[in-house]
């Protein structure tokens, strides 16, 4: 930190956790889209089952953001209900434009197109969390999700490293930055109404996070001939204060944990998915849950997800504000 207390501009990008190289999967699949390397099946109890929850997913909480934006107090407390019983929503009416939502999706399934050969131009290296690949691979006993991705730190912009910035299709980082930009700005209207909902003033939560983080990770799941023995993503709460996922219209993958049951988020058109992450919980003195997600694949189509990650500085120290200590829980210990 600077000695005023601000960030300084040519401060480094974090790099996390260094990451074991695993295969590309994309390509595996093009090669044989019959195999499934043992690497990828999960034990029996960790896959997907056939039990239909699919109905719960109509029970994941809608929230219409042009209504909080009004102080609409219905919404508002809908939305403190959402993160507490669900830690998921959906929202809609969040101003992010069609345009740049479709201009985001068609480049990002271009860049996929490209051969393994011009999407490595953009290889993650080993001791970075940014670029193209895999990251969190520990060990070479993990078993490894049926995945590949693109990601990128977007803001502070001295985070960027362009060198992992796709140069194909044309245009593409001018498209990552605006769609960055838009959801940057549901973000922050997020946080003055959670705000809100803890009992502070609207600009309190941003203030908290010193300086908004934000990470991108475009994922891509394969087609897998046998879905039910594998897992695009592992099961995991985010580390964010809060993830907005853009999913596709019509291809189903990601799940939550609700009730120890794990419940499909159907896709609702154009809406974006909003969910707790650790930070938020901490902040929220454990009001709000940050639950357990996880992507299934698919046996035909190939699923394409965005998913922005909101953080505070990596120096912030995360602790609830004191109004969030419930002062009778304290006095019981
Ligand atoms: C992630 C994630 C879910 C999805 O990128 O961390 O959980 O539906 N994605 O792709």
């Amino acid at each position: 930190m600077g000695s005023n207390g601000t960030f300084l501009d040519n401060e480094e990008a974090p790099t996390y956790a260094p990451s074991i190289p695993v295969p590309n999967v994309q390509e595996l699949v093009r090669k044989d889209p019959f195999q499934v390397p043992q690497r990828y099946v999960r034990k029996v109890e960790d896959r997907p089952k056939d039990t239909d929850t699919s109905y719960l997913s109509s029970f994941i909480p809608v929230i219409d953001l042009s209504l909080l934006l009004m102080g609409n107090n219905e919404e508002l407390n809908k939305l403190d209900l959402a993160c507490q019983e669900w830690g998921f929503f959906q929202v809609v009416n969040h101003g992010v434009a069609k345009q740049v939502s479709q201009k985001m999706k068609d480049a990002a399934a271009e860049f996929f197109k490209l051969s393994l050969e011009e999407k490595n131009k953009y290889a993650m290296p080993s001791d970075d969390i940014q670029g193209y690949g895999h990251a969190y691979v520990v060990s070479e006993d993990q078993i490894l999700d049926w995945s590949d991705a693109l990601i990128l730190l977007v803001h502070p912009s001295h985070y960027r490293k362009l060198k992992f910035w796709p140069n194909s299709p044309k245009g593409i980082q001018e498209i990552i930055k605006e769609y960055s930009n838009a959801i940057r700005k549901v973000a922050t209207e997020l946080f003055q109404s959670f705000s809100l909902i803890m009992g502070m003033d609207k600009e309190a939560l941003l203030g908290l996070h010193k300086q908004l983080v934000q990470a991108y990770r475009v994922n891509y799941y394969p087609p897998c001939s046998k879905p039910d023995q594998v897992l695009g993503v592992s099961p995991h709460s985010d580390t964010s204060t809060i993830t907005i996922l853009m999913q596709e219209d019509d291809v189903c993958g990601l799940q939550i944990k609700n009730n120890n049951e794990w419940v499909p988020v159907n896709p609702i058109p154009d809406a974006l998915v909003v969910n707790v992450g650790d930070v938020f919980e901490i902040w929220s003195n454990g009001k709000y849950k940050s639950v357990e997600q996880r992507a299934v694949a698919n046996y035909s189509k190939a699923r394409i997800s965005y998913a922005s990650f909101l953080f505070p500085h990596d120096e912030v120290e995360i602790e609830p504000p004191s109004h969030m200590v419930d002062s009778k829980t304290t006095a019981a210990l």
